[in-house]
């Protein structure tokens, strides 16, 4: 199987080292990729968010199948073009991926569906603001309606600072921008798991959950970013978490938007929030999570590629289980200066070869925002690389990760030293 994967970052990564890892698969490339994925497929540049350019080129390159993993290209219509080209796309339409696209869009899938989420308004107004902050109280949840990359989030105490969030995502005071909408919505206490469930439109597989780290800094303090660090399995989760999932959020929201007429096939992403009143959807995405995928593909033994194309040609329903690694996953994102501000980019990133030396095969490096030149790996975005192992358990494989962590070299950057930290000491107290 010819497989093009369209990304570049370290979910990318971790898509092409499963990929490259499937015997199967018969030729790996990515578009447009970074210096990491180099390693493992052959890259090509194109603009992802042009359809007709990611179809030509999967075209040219006869492919099998075709993986999209960022937002941006399936809201933007990539995987209904080349669909149209008649080769199979793991992703969904530009119609079904406003599940992720449009939080508007989603609260009301979730309201036919009967699916449990937070209780919202969606505004236009900043009156239409005051009178919703007012109405669920402190801490106040505002939310851009569009796509953000994980940023377009604020959680605060503070009024004023909600009230400038909102303001900002409505576009008043900048005559340069549309009007836009918000949403605000009611706090949801509680520890959050990310789901994911592979779909054909019909058919529901969900895979392990893990859980991601949002907030910049340690204590989970600081601003929200695309996540700092993911862990699975989750210890303290009750084991019918899944099963309930599936049942009351992921099959019951796959089936409205069939009878829409706008069926999600792909990775269906489900942020959930496990209140005290049970479990509770914070937002959909329509792909696969960075950094989650990370710890999540590193712990899935059913080879990838058939997976994708099953639920890329709808016969998922065929597939035999899934079959799961015993072993405990935990990635480290290493970020740039700045991180989620403006980030520094072009520094050298050193270390690179130590950690495969030493302590492959159970800790090695997924990049994120890197680029070759000449002969350094540099800095080339926000998120800069993704620090992954696996062990007997969350101890385990968290003290290999920030093992390779402190191999690392790149001038200026952050990383959170507690990832996976509380999940691995509970456990290890039973
Ligand atoms: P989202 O982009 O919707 O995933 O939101 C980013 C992060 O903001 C989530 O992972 C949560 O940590 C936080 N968040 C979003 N919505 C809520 C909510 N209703 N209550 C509490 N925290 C939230
Ligand atoms: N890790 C959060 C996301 O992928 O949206």
């Amino acid at each position: 199987m010819k497989v093009l994967v369209i990304g570049g970052g370290a979910r990318e990564h971790a898509l092409c080292r499963s990929l490259s890892l499937d015997p199967d698969v018969t030729a790996l490339h990515c578009a447009p990729g970074n210096a990491g994925i180099a390693e493992v497929a052959e890259l090509h540049q194109v603009d992802a968010l042009d359809g007709a350019a990611v179809s030509a080129l999967a075209t040219g390159l006869g492919a099998d199948l075709v993986v999209v993993g960022p937002e941006a290209p399936l809201v933007a219509g990539v995987a209904d073009a080349v669909r149209e080209a008649g080769i199979p796309v793991f992703g969904p339409s530009g119609q079904a991926a406003r599940l992720e696209g449009s939080k508007a869009f989603a609260k009301d899938v979730m309201a036919g569906a009967g699916v449990p989420t937070a209780r919202s308004y969606v505004c236009t107004t900043p009156e239409e603001v005051d009178a919703a902050l007012a109405a669920f109280g402190a801490p106040y949840v505002v939310k851009d309606d569009g796509l953000a990359a994980g940023k377009g989030v604020v959680v605060t105490a503070d009024v004023e600072a909600a009230r400038a969030h909102a303001g900002a995502c409505l576009g008043t005071g900048d005559a340069a921008r549309e009007p836009g909408r918000v949403v605000i919505e009611e706090y949801l206490d509680g520890p959050e798991v990310s789901l994911f469930a592979v779909t054909d439109g019909e058919t529901v597989r969900p895979l392990q959950p893990a859980q991601d780290f949002k907030r910049a800094l340690d204590g989970d303090e600081g601003p929200n970013t695309g996540g700092m660090g993911a862990y699975s399995p989750l210890p303290w989760a009750d084991p019918k978490l899944v099963d309930e999932v599936v049942q009351s959020v992921l099959q019951p929201t796959v089936d409205e938007m069939r009878r829409r007429g706008t069926p999600f096939s792909g990775l269906l992403y489900a942020g959930l929030a496990i209140t005290g009143r049970g479990v509770r959807v914070i937002e959909f995405n329509a792909r696969f999570g960075d950094p989650e995928t990370q710890v999540v593909l590193a712990r899935l033994r059913t080879p990838l590629a058939g997976l994708l194309l099953a639920a890329a040609t709808g016969t998922l329903a065929d597939l035999e289980p899934l079959r799961w690694s015993e072993d405990a996953a935990v990635t480290v994102v290493v970020a740039s200066h700045n991180y989620p501000g403006t980030p520094r980019t072009g520094d050298p990133v050193t270390g690179l070869d130590e950690v495969a030396a030493q302590d492959a095969p159970h800790a090695y490096v997924l990049h994120a925002g890197t680029r070759q030149e000449s002969d350094a790996v540099v800095s080339a975005g926000g998120r800069v690389l993704s620090v992954t192992a696996t062990g007997a358990d969350l101890a385990e494989a968290r003290e290999r990760a920030y093992r390779a962590v402190a191999r690392i070299g790149l001038d200026g950057s952050q990383h959170r030293t507690d990832i996976a930290a509380k999940a691995a000491a509970e456990a290890a107290e039973g």
